[in-house]
């Protein structure tokens, strides 16, 4: 593992590596790395010649200054981590400056994903993921980039943002990593206490049983008994749970509006937002 802190020798050693004709990997991270992270590094690792690995809390994607100060900064624990990986090359600039060298706006109209789930709730959140992912795939310019299906409405906004701007850029999702109780990692994850963790569970609990009930129940029905099944834990606070294709996550009446359908799934617990979704069909 070789760790930048400055783009310019990032960009410069892309040159050099450029002019061997390397396949170069990317995955963008905000850090606190979990095995999550990890899956995606692993996932370059196996279809490219080096993988560079950003670690970078952007502040623009942030829509709630608390949200960014709490959010898990652990560098060093995270260099410990990716300290025994070949082929890797970490970014993780102390300057937001050096990410945002220009105030230029990359963000595009996302029609119905700009306006859903996520967009909804946190309102210039995409934005400033677009913004951030642009200024990397313009620094990387990576081959492949992987993306975890954990944010699946990020991985449509980045698959729109590289079809806008015309990137040579293959576009990888990776599955989601869990723990051994169901529960999606997560940077989030750290934040919990003992007693909301133990809650946590009940989020993937709920999504096999959405998946359990298609299509006997309609995603009305089903819609209905997962909202009612979370508010029985007093300290989990539904966002939304909304089941939809997943191409512009339009919500669906019934299992044959559309070919592939998601159920996605955001919850309060305690002051910890958690995502998570699963495919139904
Ligand atoms: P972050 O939340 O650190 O996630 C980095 C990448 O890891 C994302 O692609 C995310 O979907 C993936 N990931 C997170 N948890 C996962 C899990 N349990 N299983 C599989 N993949 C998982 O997403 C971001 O950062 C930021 O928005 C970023 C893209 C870096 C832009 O700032």
């Amino acid at each position: 593992m070789i760790f930048y802190k400055l783009s310019n020798d990032l960009r410069d050693e892309i040159r050099h590596l450029r002019t061997l004709g390397k396949r170069i990997g990317f995955v963008p991270t905000m850090g606190a790395l979990h095995q999550g992270h990890i899956s995606l590094i692993q996932a370059s690792a196996l279809k490219c010649d080096v993988t560079v690995c950003s670690i970078f809390v952007n502040p623009a994607q942030f829509n709630n200054a608390e949200d960014l100060k709490h959010y898990p900064r652990t560098l060093s624990k995270d260099l410990e981590l990716l300290a025994g990986f070949k082929n890797l090359l970490v970014y993780a600039p102390d300057e937001v400056s050096d990410v945002y060298k220009t105030d230029e706006d990359f963000a595009i109209d996302l029609g119905n994903i700009g306006l859903v789930m996520e967009a909804a709730y946190r309102p210039g959140h995409f934005n400033g993921v677009m913004n951030v992912v642009k200024r990397f795939f313009d620094l990387v310019t990576p081959d492949i980039t992987f993306f975890g299906q954990k944010d699946f409405q990020q991985c449509l906004v980045v698959k729109m943002l590289i079809r806008h701007y015309g990137l040579p850029i293959q576009l990888e999702f990776c599955p989601i990593t869990r723990e051994q109780d169901g529960l999606a990692m997560s940077s989030r994850n750290e934040q919990l206490s003992s007693a909301e963790r133990a809650i946590a569970p009940a989020i993937f609990k709920a999504l096999l049983h959405a998946k359990e009930q298609v299509p006997v129940l309609s995603p009305h029905e089903i819609r209905k008994q997962v909202l009612n099944e979370l508010q029985t834990y007093p300290d989990l606070l539904p966002e939304y749970f909304e089941i939809a294709e997943t191409e512009y996550l339009h919500p669906v009446e019934s299992w044959d509006d559309a070919l592939n359908i998601v159920a996605c799934i955001t919850v309060r617990l305690g002051k910890v937002r958690l995502i998570d979704n699963i495919i139904l069909k």
